[in-house]
C-alpha cells in the first residue's frame, strides 16, 4: 500500500522515488535489518546527484537524503502495528530546494538565532549571513540543510546507519574556522533513532548543531498535533524579544503556558494571550532542561498521540530544547501525502544549546577551539 501511495506521483522525480520505495521494500522484505540501500533521488541545478538512502531496524524505517541530511520519511507502527510516516516532508528534490522550512533537515553551523547575525570572539567581530529579519537563523542563507553531504552507510553489530560528512570552509556564511563535521544517524535494534554530532575546527568558532524533523505522530497530512500530549523536563525557559532573540533571562514556567512539566495537550494553552505567545505566534521557545548539559543523553521530552498510541521520547546531553509548534506553516506547501500543510500540523523538538549564546555570556558556551572535539548526542525512542 505504501507503494501505491507513492507511485501516483507524476514525472521523473516520482519515478526515482518509486524506485527508492521498491528497493527499500526489498530491504524490508529481506527481514528489515541490512545495509542501507541507495537510489538516485534527483539532481541539483548544477547537475550534482542527490541520493536517497533507505534503512530499517527494530521496526523503524527511514529514508534520508544526501541533500541536507534530510529525513524525508520516518515510519513507525501504531498500537495495532500499522505504519505511518510521522515526519513532514516533500516528494521531490525540487520542492526541498525551492522552499522548505527546514523539513527533516540537519541544522548548522548554528541551530536557532544569533541576534543581528553578529558576535565577537577573542576580540574579533564577525558578521554572519542574515536570513531572518535582522537575525541569522539556522546557519544563515545556505546552512547545512542546503549542502550535499558525503554519506557512508554502515551495519555494525545490531545497528544500521549512515555517517554524513561535510566540511564547511573557513568563512562560510561568515563563521570562522574550517569546520569538519560528521553526523551519524543510527537505527538501533530497538528501533531508536540516535544522532551523534561531531565537529572540529582549525580556528576558534561557535557551533550548535541540531535537527529539524516536524513530528506528527498521527502521520503527516493527518491534521494538527494540537491533541498530542507533550511533556518537557524543564522548570525554566528563555523568554525572547519580538525577533525571537532571548532577553537573557531564565523565566519560570510555573503558572504560564510554558509549563509542560506534566504532560498536557499541545493545544491546551496555545491561544493564551501571553506576550511570549504573541511573539512566537504560538510556542517557538527554548526550554532550559532541568538536567542541564550532561555527559550522556538524559530524558528531555516525551510526545504522545492518544489516537494512534504512538510515543516519542527524546534524550539528549544538550542543555536546551526548542519546541516549535509549526506556527509558520501557512497552507502554501503540499507535503508527501499530497495534502496542504497548515499551522500546527506538526511540531519540532530541537535539542540544542540556547539561542544567541555567542552574545549571552551567562548561557552555556558554544565556543569550539582547535584541538577540541564538539560531541553531542540525541536519541529518539519510539513506542506505543
Ligand atoms: C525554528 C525556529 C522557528 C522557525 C522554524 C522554521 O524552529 O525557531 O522560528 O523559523 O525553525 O520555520
Amino acid at each position: 500500500m505504501e507503494l501505491s501511495r507513492r507511485t501516483v506521483m507524476a514525472g521523473a522525480a516520482a519515478a526515482s522515488v518509486a524506485a527508492a520505495t521498491t528497493t527499500g521494500g526489498a530491504a524490508h522484505a529481506a527481514g528489515g535489518r541490512g545495509k542501507p540501500v541507495r537510489t538516485l533521488f534527483g539532481r541539483l541545478a548544477d547537475g550534482t546527484k542527490v541520493h536517497s538512502w533507505s534503512l530499517e531496524n527494530g521496526g523503524t524505517r527511514m529514508r534520508v537524503l544526501s541533500y541536507g541530511g534530510i529525513v524525508q520519511s520516518l515510519e513507525v507502527p501504531d498500537r495495532r502495528g500499522r505504519y505511518a510516516n510521522v515526519s513532514l516532508g516533500f516528494d521531490t528534490l525540487e520542492d526541498y530546494v525551492a522552499s522548505s522550512p527546514y523539513f527533516g533537515a540537519l541544522i548548522g553551523r548554528y541551530g536557532n538565532r544569533i541576534g543581528k547575525g553578529r558576535f565577537t570572539l577573542d576580540g574579533t567581530a564577525y558578521q554572519l549571513s542574515v536570513n531572518d529579519g535582522d537575525n541569522s537563523l539556522h546557519g544563515g542563507a545556505r546552512g547545512f540543510d542546503k549542502r550535499v553531504w558525503d554519506v557512508e552507510p554502515f551495519a555494525a553489530g545490531s545497528d544500521v546507519g549512515l555517517r554524513l560528512h561535510h566540511t564547511s570552509a573557513d568563512g562560510e556564511m561568515g563563521y570562522p574556522g574550517t569546520l569538519r563535521t560528521t553526523v551519524t544517524y543510527t537505527l538501533t535494534r530497538k528501533g531508536d533513532w540516535r544522532i551523534d554530532y561531531e565537529a572540529t575546527t582549525d580556528r576558534a568558532t561557535v557551533v550548535n548543531l541540531t535537527h529539524h524533523v516536524y513530528w506528527n505522530l498521527a502521520g503527516e497530512s493527518s491534521g494538527t498535533v494540537l491533541d498530542h500530549e507533550l511533556s518537557i523536563a524543564a522548570s525554566h525557559y528563555t523568554p525572547v524579544d519580538s525577533g525571537l532573540i532571548p532577553t537573557g533571562d531564565l523565566a519560570k514556567v510555573a503558572g504560564t503556558p510554558f509549563d509542560f512539566r506534566r504532560a498536557k495537550p499541545v493545544g491546551r494553552d496555545i491561544r493564551t494571550a501571553h506576550q511570549q505567545m504573541l511573539y512566537g505566534k504560538g510556542f517557538d521557545h527554548n526550554w532550559v532542561l532541568d538536567k542541564g548539559a550532561t555527559g550522556r543523553p538524559e530524558h528531555a521530552a516525551m510526545l504522545r498521540d492518544p489516537a494512534s498510541g504512538r510515543t516519542l521520547r527524546i534524550a539528549t546531553n544538550e542543555p536546551g530544547l526548542q519546541f516549535y509548534s509549526g506556527n509558520f506553516l501557512d497552507g502554501s506547501l503540499v507535503g508527501t501525502g499530497g495534502r496542504v500543510y497548515r499551522q500546527g500540523d506538526a511540531l519540532c523538538l530541537e535539542t540544542q544549546h540556547f539561542p544567541d549564546s555567542p552574545n549571552q555570556p551567562a548561557f552555556p558556551s558554544t565556543v569550539l577551539r582547535p584541538g577540541e572535539t564538539y560531541r553531542t548526542t540525541t536519541v529518539h525512542s519510539f513506542g506505543v
